[in-house]
């Protein structure tokens, strides 16, 4: 965490948590070998639905995490030294991230689902943002880094609220939203040197009008691409929005259950770090003795 005193977005000196170094865990996940099953076509615990809204995040992913690589580092020059190394490493764990999910979506790909409507979507809305000023990728980026950390929590902290089958895709789900929670701030404190020379209202102004906007069309388009990918499985009309519905504001609820703290985007002063969720990152790390076991040192929140 590196906070630049006196700007929006800083907390008062003192109350800052011991946020987790950034740590680059190069691994791999469901790399096809010679003798292994394919992959299940319904790998979430064979619901089609959580299915779907996982498999469109992921074809999301490569895209948009360069868009944030190329938002942060068009900032990068002049900011303090230990910014500019959690830089390094938010790029080094985005590149692999970006790696594993272009891994992971040709295997959704082999599973049988076209992905042309979904990609199209993404193309179009990331190119929407290209068109803008670089200033307006990086508040672009941090909006969408508070979408990642707040998916990442709520997955790291509900362990089996989402996913309870144990294979390599819910490994590398688990695997990017610990270094989503590592890295969170890492955009924020850029977008804060970056504007340092702004007034609290105009640095305030324009991030909540970016994170209104991305909201609108994050939420548009990843319902269109999870109800695409339900159509492909036979799952159309009022019942695949039902279901989709369901599965976002009823159970397990994801959407209901993050609300709260996407709304904590909108304080003045807020900081990614405010919650402190370090704990998450830990339980990962930390040697598991039985199943479940580093998960649950992590209180529900
Ligand atoms: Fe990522
Ligand atoms: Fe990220």
């Amino acid at each position: 965490m590196n906070r630049i005193n006196g700007l929006e977005g800083t907390s008062p000196v003192g109350k800052q948590p011991a946020t987790p170094p950034i740590q680059v865990r190069d691994r791999r996940f469901g790399r096809a070998r010679h003798g292994h099953a394919p992959a299940a076509r319904w790998w979430a615990d064979g619901d089609p639905v959580g299915t779907a809204w996982l498999n469109g995040l992921s074809v999301t992913f490569p895209e948009g995490e360069t868009l944030f690589i190329d938002a942060v580092k068009a900032f990068r020059d002049g900011v303090p030294p230990r910014l500019a190394a959690e830089i390094r490493d938010f790029v080094k764990q985005e590149v692999n991230h970006t790696r594993e999910h272009l891994a992971f979506n040709r295997a959704v790909a082999d599973a049988g689902y076209d992905l042309t409507a979904v990609e199209a979507r993404l193309h179009s809305l990331i190119g929407q943002v290209r068109e803008q000023p670089p200033i307006v990728w990086l508040g672009v980026t941090v909006a969408l880094e508070h979408f990642t950390a707040l998916f990442a929590h709520e997955f790291l902290a509900q362990p089996g609220r989402y996913i309870t089958g144990e294979n390599e895709q819910a490994e590398l789900w688990r695997w990017h939203s610990v270094e989503e929670i590592e890295h969170k701030a890492v955009a924020f404190d850029t977008w804060n040197h970056a504007t340092r020379g702004w007034s609290r209202w105009r640095r305030w102004s324009l991030r909540s009008a970016l994170m209104l906007r991305v909201t609108r069309n994050f939420m548009r388009s990843a319902n269109a691409d999870a109800l695409d990918l339900m159509a492909q499985d036979g799952i159309t009309g009022w019942r695949a929005k039902a279901r989709l519905g369901w599965y976002l504001l009823g159970r397990p609820g994801m959407l209901r259950r993050l609300l709260p703290a996407w709304a904590s985007f909108f304080l003045p002063g807020f900081h990614p770090w405010d919650r402190d969720d370090s704990a998450l990152v830990r339980g990962y790390d930390a040697p598991r003795t039985r199943k479940g076991q580093a998960a649950a040192l992590i209180p529900a929140t």
